[in-house]
């Protein structure tokens, strides 16, 4: 009996560390204080073969903490860029097929209407879409939010998955605690939006295979 317990138990971290497996060539958007590319970076079971880790803010509304992070990854190999808009990333990148790429935590910082709708609603939408064209056939995206009925409500992240094309999306349980060195940052300051909330899930998207045959 107690293997059974011990077994199910060992399943646990597996599964929470399933989406992070096997990264490959990925992007990162959103990317904040640059925290959570060092942290992947420092973990093996990511299986990392190239990373671009990117801002939305522009170089030069960063602080010196940010900085000192980037010119960090900079010097191990990463590929740092700011000022990128994951609403378009046709206008940072040249065609290309990334394995994965992650967002964690998007939040546009406003609370102003879009066409209807939160912000957030639009930009993750927005996000998907833009990534699409960015991912290869077997890649996947990764974004990680607030399990809450507020936040969900927000994201709808299923519907967002069918509106954008891709299947119907896996959720893990995202520990921020296993990602070390990791320190998550609000959109509009520095303090953690992560201390006022205790679940959180990790959701992956698979791009749907669009084939289509011919008569
Ligand atoms: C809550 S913070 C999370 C930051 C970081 N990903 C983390 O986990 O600590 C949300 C981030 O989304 C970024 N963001 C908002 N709109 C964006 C957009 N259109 N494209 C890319 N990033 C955006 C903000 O600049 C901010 O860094």
């Amino acid at each position: 009996m107690f293997d059974t317990i011990k077994s199910t138990i060992d399943v646990f971290p597996k599964m929470r560390l399933k989406p992070w497996a096997s990264l490959g060539d990925v992007l990162l958007v959103g990317e904040g204080n640059m925290s959570f590319a060092k942290s992947l970076l420092a973990m093996p079971v990511t299986q990392i073969t190239h990373m671009t880790a990117t801002t939305f803010e522009k170089k030069k509304d960063l602080s010196h903490d940010v900085i000192k992070n980037a010119n960090f990854l900079k010097r191990i190999g990463v590929l740092v860029m700011h000022g990128v808009d994951a609403t378009k990333l046709e206008k940072s990148f040249k065609p290309h097929a990334f394995d994965t790429i992650i967002f964690q935590f998007p939040n546009v910082g406003s609370r102003d209407t879009k066409y209807g709708h939160n912000p957030n609603h639009v930009m993750i939408r927005k996000f998907l879409r833009s990534a699409k064209p960015y991912l290869k056939l077997s890649g996947k995206i990764i974004i990680s939010v607030v399990d809450n009925p507020h936040y969900n409500g927000v994201f709808q992240l299923e519907e967002a998955a069918a509106f954008a094309g891709y299947e119907a999306p896996e959720t893990y349980s995202f520990d921020p605690h296993v990602f070390s060195g990791y320190f998550h940052t609000n959109t509009n300051d520095e303090k953690s939006a992560l201390e006022d909330h205790n679940k959180f899930l990790t959701w992956v998207f698979r791009p749907k295979n669009e084939f289509t045959i011919r008569h």
